[in-house]
């Protein structure tokens, strides 16, 4: 595969390649009808395995354009059910050979607390089976907020969390998926003014009843779920110098419509990403796309 700069030629013309795949998936001849553009962002619109191929497609250009220079790369990552595949497809291509994490640091969104890192349900846990432990990124080069700080210390921990984002330089791409509720990171819906949630710093929230019965599958019963996460905050998310957002499955359609095209409120804290709309790239399928026409 060859080293392609995401950034600079995502519009026109990105081509695809895996080794899982045969053949290599050329953008252009799909773009002008699967590409859109919402008050939200650029909107691409393809059946769930492109949509996933595009997103590992745009990290590793990025991740190889930059290593080729000799410099570092800061991406934030995510978790839940939507970005497995992105991250299936990173490590098949490092297990190849055609992909380094040498020279890339990571920032993940959020963790629930309070959790052990060692809780196999953990966000730790899920991306160091996911993704960390299956190509080279050492523990010291992945960051996620620590479930275990105790409850005094945690806005310092935050705090600290934003400083070394900002030290290494900012996040250079942030991948993100979507809540049924709209949520952003664990950024749940509030009644809040849109300037004062766009400042929302990194923080402890409580978790939404809607997010509680969605992390069940992987807690048992709803009692088992935390009531209380950590979460990358609004503010933090929008200064991404890019941000790719994922969804899939018509359960996400309402948040996805909400999202792009309806007001920007933090009652649908996707929707603020309207604000930095022109750094947006969305990847939905058919379904998730179904209430935007
Ligand atoms: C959790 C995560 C979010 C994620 C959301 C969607 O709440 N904190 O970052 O976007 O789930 O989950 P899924 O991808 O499983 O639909």
């Amino acid at each position: 595969m060859r080293p392609l700069d995401a950034g600079r030629r995502r519009r026109r013309s990105l081509t695809v390649t895996s080794p899982r795949a045969e053949a290599s998936l050329s953008v252009p001849d799909i773009l002008p009808s699967c590409r859109h553009e919402f008050p939200g962002g650029t909107v691409l619109v393809c059946p769930r395995p492109e949509a996933e191929l595009l997103a590992a497609s745009r990290i590793a250009d990025l991740v190889r354009s930059r290593t080729v220079e000799g410099g570092r790369v800061v991406l934030g990552l995510a978790t839940g059910s939507t970005p497995i595949a992105v991250y299936d497809h990173l490590a098949a291509w490092h297990e190849a050979g055609q992909l380094s994490f040498g020279r890339v640091t990571t920032y993940n969104l959020d963790e629930y607390y309070p959790m052990s890192p060692a809780d196999p349900r953990s966000y730790r846990a899920f991306m160091d089976r996911h993704l960390f432990h299956r190509v080279n990124l050492a523990a010291n080069q992945t960051h996620l907020l620590d479930g275990t700080v105790p409850a005094a210390h945690t806005g310092e921990h935050c705090h600290d969390f934003e400083r070394w984002i900002a030290a290494d330089g900012g996040l250079d791409l942030q991948l993100l998926g979507l809540g049924r509720n709209g949520h952003i990171g664990f950024n749940e819906p509030a009644d809040l003014p849109t300037d004062q949630a766009l400042a929302l710093p990194t923080r402890v929230v409580a978790l939404h009843p809607t997010t509680r019965a969605d992390a069940m599958k992987d807690f048992g019963a709803e009692a088992n779920v935390p009531h209380h996460a950590l979460t990358m905050g609004i503010a933090a998310i929008l200064a991404a110098r890019s941000i790719l957002v994922l969804a899939f499955g018509s359960g996400k359609a309402d948040a996805v419509a909400q999202s792009l095209v309806g007001p920007i409120s933090a009652r649908v804290p996707g929707s603020l990403l309207q604000t930095v709309s022109s750094q947006v790239t969305w990847l939905v399928d058919p379904a998730a796309a179904s209430r935007l026409f």
